[in-house]
């Protein structure tokens, strides 16, 4: 009897646990907000992720953050936002894994220097919100903490591929408890993805570096509004992938993908919403901690955020080495980084 009690006692203090040895330290749970820790680990990732707004590395920790949730899956409750992508090589190998391996170094530097004191998880979270942030006009996202980080590899196949076909992409989707709706404003991301390389049916690389709109380093609404208008032949320096085409016309999608393109509020509180749901992920993350002050209000876009009748073009900006033409739509190509949801691609981690 009185063993039974003591167990009982260390099942709920986590720190009896740590004591004795049952859980590393590293993988302990967050009890409250350390607003003044975490915004030191804010500012490890952002000195990774460099002085130019919307970086290659930032916008890579916005497809790291899907990597780790995106394993999710509702009917078993495996997978999801616990930091094995970062952790565990075999899975940071996988194909669908590619090309992230730059940004996984980069934050297992900013875990090593808080070791002990958040999770890869937490940090992977938060990355990807201030990857968000840091792209003008992309939302500041409410950040919570508190996820514990696995102790095994979660499959990578799991994520969505950019050439699978819509029923695969959209029960995939379903798998995570992800609503169609959610898929669509989730994709918008894109809106600062470029290409890594190009899928075996096209030339080698042909594609890389590619931007999914005319403006990779701004977080607006040309990507919903070019990959519709031009689905095929995009203009030089952007390419399309088979999967944004594809949910840009499937009935189950198209009318939301329509909708994004005037209507930057409600994309932005969508997607917003979409992503609070991803980093939510699983049974055990159901009382994580909100952390406020961390992630930074929301830049607004060079000349104004879109409202109906301005849709911000004209108010674009490439950035870094983009080309900027009249009507201020830089193409930003040459970044290394991106966002995708899974882009399979030579290479390995
Ligand atoms: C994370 O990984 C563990 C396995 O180590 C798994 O049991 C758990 O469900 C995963 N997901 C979350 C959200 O913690
Ligand atoms: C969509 O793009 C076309 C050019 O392809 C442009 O003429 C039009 O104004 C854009 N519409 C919106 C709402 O951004």
């Amino acid at each position: 009897m009185r063993i039974l009690s003591t167990t009982t006692i260390c099942l709920i203090l986590s720190s009896c646990l740590a004591g004795s040895s049952a859980v590393p330290t590293l993988e302990r749970r967050q009890t409250g907000c350390d607003s003044a820790l975490w915004n030191r680990v804010k500012g490890a990732i952002m000195e990774q992720f460099g002085s130019r707004p919307c970086s290659p590395l930032g916008r890579a920790a916005i497809r790291l953050y899907f990597h780790d949730a995106g394993t999710y899956d509702t009917k078993d409750d495996t997978g999801g936002p616990n930091g094995s992508v970062m952790r565990f090589d075999s899975e940071a190998n996988q194909p669908q894994n590619n090309h992230l391996r730059d940004v996984i170094l980069a934050l297992r530097t900013v875990y090593d220097r808080f070791s002990g004191q958040v999770s890869r998880a937490d940090i992977i979270n938060l990355a990807g919100l201030l990857g968000t942030q840091s792209c003008p006009g992309g939302a500041s996202i409410p950040f919570f903490i508190g996820r514990k980080d696995s102790t095994t590899p979660d499959d990578a196949s799991r994520l969505p591929g950019d050439t699978e076909p819509m029923d695969n992409i959209i029960s995939k989707f379903q798998r995570q408890g992800l609503t169609n709706k959610q898929l669509a404003a989730l994709i918008g991301a894109h809106t600062t993805g470029k290409r890594f390389s190009s899928p075996p049916s096209e030339p080698v690389n042909g594609n890389a570096g590619l931007a999914f709109d005319s403006t990779p380093e701004v977080w607006d609404l040309n990507y919903y509004n070019e990959t519709l208008q031009q689905p095929t032949s995009p203009p030089l320096g952007q390419t399309r992938i088979q999967v944004d085409v594809a949910i840009s016309r499937d009935p189950r999608t198209k009318n939301e993908f329509a909708r994004y393109v005037t209507d930057f509020d409600g994309w932005t509180k969508d997607f917003t919403e979409a992503m609070v749901v991803m980093g939510k992920f699983g049974r055990a993350n159901a009382n994580l901690i909100k952390c406020d002050g961390v992630v930074p209000a929301a830049i607004p876009l060079p000349g104004g955020n879109p409202t109906p009748g301005n849709n911000g073009l004209g108010n674009g900006n490439g950035g870094g080495n983009g080309n900027g033409n009249g009507n201020g739509n830089g193409k930003g190509i040459g970044g290394t980084g991106g966002v995708a949801l899974a882009l399979p691609a030579s290479g390995t981690f």
